[in-house]
Formats: structure tokens, C-alpha cells, sequence
């Protein structure tokens, strides 16, 4: 691919395509939002708004930490606080592609209204080639995957898509992000999924729950860094286990470790993480989160198994 070509190519169809209307971004910081929000500035300048949404998943920090990345890069993000809005819609659902379809659902609604107050036409999303295939295939509801299933966002929601990176697979968006000046630790972060760690808990995504996998996750990123795995993150079991602590059971839950390579996130293999630091992710995950009493280290590859557990 060439790279340069591609970003002038994008940036001269997005103009095409929006004319003189609005259009707003949907960044959530990760690789490939991060990249279509640059693609859609070098086109649009002030005519793009850049929204994201604080739906309560994110990492520790994630908010306000993208929002300073962005606004070195002269981008300023409007952050909309909808958390009790996506906790409602995913309050009681426990099956995995319930959960999927109730964020999709309350991810668009949230853009529909600031696509009606801002007035804007078109929403511009990071969209990749990996996302399409596998919710068409019927492998899993990615959250941002509407036409391609024969859902109209015009009809639902009001506003028309754009995904210039729509036939890209991640290392490629890499590469374009580079090219465009991203700064390193945003075109080299690990993918984070839309849905966020409400990909990561077994059964009900509450409050509470969240809050648990997003301190196992820390641990997990903190001690996994120098190994640069693709990908790599915490898993809540929805099952508790029995622990012992001074004698006496102590009933708690269980986190699964991920940590994975792969190109493309079609295929991948589990990460041949040494002893030490897996024994050093046990100690850390049961005393910095007492509620935990057991970890296990996830050994299967996708195929059969899929990235996410969700
Ligand atoms: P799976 O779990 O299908 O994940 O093996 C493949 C890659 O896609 C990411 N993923 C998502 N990304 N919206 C996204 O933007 C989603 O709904 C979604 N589900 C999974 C996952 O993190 C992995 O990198």
C-alpha cells in the first residue's frame, strides 16, 4: 500500500463527500478512531467535531488522557458524559451478543443527538476491514458495524456514515497513523474494542464489576508492557470461586489473563508469557484486589477460541 497516496485519496473523498454540511468524529482513542478523526481534520478542519463518549468502560484515565493526546495534535474533543445511559441499557443482559447489540444501540443513539444538535450530516468512524468480515461472517455484533448488516443509520439514527479505513487491516492503519503524525504511544497501542471492557466480563456489566476488571486490567498492561504483546487484557469470570485467607474460606472471583499475538486479529496465538511474570500477575491481582481469589492464564488460540470472551 502506499501510504501517502491513501491519506490523499481519503482526505479528498471526504471533502467530496461532505461538501459544506458538518460532520462529527467518533473517537474513542484508540488506533483506528484515532486515525479516521485525523484523516477527517486533515479534510474538514473546524467543520469536524470530535466526540467521545465516556460510557463508564474505559481504562483507568482513558478520558481525560486521550483528550490531552488530542489536543496536542490541535484537536479539541468535546466528551460527553453517558455512563449512566450505557450502565441502563446493559443493566440485567448477560448474553454476549444482548450486550453487544444494547452498546451498539446506545453508542448511535448518543451520536444521533449530537448529530442533531451540532447539525451535522455525517459521522466519520474508524471502521477497519477485520470488524466487517467478522460480523458478517456471524463470528460476533461488532458495535460499529451497521450498512454492512442492511441497518440504515439514516433511518435509525440521522446521520449518513464514513469509514475511510474500511478495507484496512490494523497493521496497515498503523502505518497510515504514522504517516500522519500520530504520536507513537497512540498508533502503537494495543487494539481496545468499542464495546470496551464490557468485552471483558462474563454475565452482567455493572458499576462494580467494571471497576474490578478495569484495576485487573492495569495489572495486567503494567506487566505485560515489556513483552509488546498485540494484544493484552483481564477477563471477569461471572462464577466466584473458594479461596482460603487466615484459616477461614474466603469466596471470590475469578480473573482470567489474555494476552495474545497476531497480525490481523483473524487468527492469533497465545503470548508464551515466562513463569515469573505470570506468578508476579497472580500475587499482584489477589492482593491489590482482595475480592479476587483466583487467576488462571488463558492458553487457547482463535481459532476456536475468539480474542475477546464476549
Ligand atoms: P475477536 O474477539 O472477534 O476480536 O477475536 C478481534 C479483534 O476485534 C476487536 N473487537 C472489536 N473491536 N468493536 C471493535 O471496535 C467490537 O465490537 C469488537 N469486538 C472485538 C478485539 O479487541 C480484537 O482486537
Amino acid at each position: 500500500m502506499d501510504v501517502k497516496k491513501f491519506i490523499e485519496a481519503q482526505v479528498e473523498e471526504i471533502k467530496e463527500t461532505v461538501g459544506n454540511n458538518k460532520a462529527i468524529s467518533a473517537l474513542s482513542g484508540g488506533v483506528d478512531s484515532s486515525v479516521a478523526t485525523l484523516l477527517a481534520h486533515r479534510a474538514l478542519g473546524n467543520r469536524l467535531q470530535t466526540i467521545f463518549i465516556d460510557h463508564g468502560l474505559m481504562r483507568e484515565r482513558e478520558p481525560e488522557e486521550v483528550k490531552t493526546a488530542f489536543a496536542r495534535l490541535g484537536i479539541d474533543l468535546k466528551i460527553i458524559d453517558a455512563r449512566n445511559e450505557f450502565f441502563q441499557a446493559l443493566k440485567g443482559k448477560t448474553d454476549p451478543e444482548d450486550k453487544r447489540k444494547a452498546f451498539r444501540q446506545a453508542f448511535y443513539k448518543v451520536f444521533g443527538r449530537e448529530v442533531l444538535r451540532s447539525k451535522a450530516r455525517y459521522l466519520i468512524q474508524g471502521t477497519i476491514a477485520a470488524d466487517i468480515i467478522e460480523t458478517r461472517g456471524g463470528v460476533k455484533t461488532q458495535h460499529n458495524i451497521l450498512e454492512q448488516i442492511g441497518i440504515d443509520p439514516e433511518k435509525g439514527f440521522g446521520f449518513k456514515i464514513i469509514e475511510p479505513l474500511k478495507e484496512l487491516f490494523k497493521h496497515e492503519v498503523r502505518e497510515v497513523g504514522k504517516v500522519l503524525g500520530l504520536p507513537e504511544m497512540i498508533f502503537k497501542r494495543m487494539p481496545f474494542p468499542g464495546p470496551a471492557l464490557a468485552t471483558r466480563i462474563i454475565g452482567e456489566v455493572t458499576p462494580e464489576r467494571v471497576e474490578l476488571v478495569r484495576k485487573a486490567t492495569r495489572i495486567v498492561e503494567e506487566e505485560l508492557a515489556p513483552l509488546q504483546p498485540f494484544q493484552a487484557f483481564a477477563v471477569l469470570m461471572n462464577d466466584m470461586g473458594t479461596g482460603v485467607e487466615a484459616g477461614k474460606r474466603k469466596f471470590g472471583h475469578i480473573i482470567i489473563i489474555r494476552s495474545v499475538e497476531s497480525q490481523d486479529a483473524m487468527t492469533a496465538q497465545p503470548t508464551p508469557v515466562p513463569w515469573d511474570v505470570l506468578t508476579r500477575l497472580a500475587s499482584r491481582m489477589t492482593i491489590e484486589i482482595p475480592e479476587v481469589v483466583r487467576v488462571a492464564y488463558e492458553i487457547t488460540p482463535k481459532p476456536p477460541a475468539t480474542i475477546e470472551y464476549i
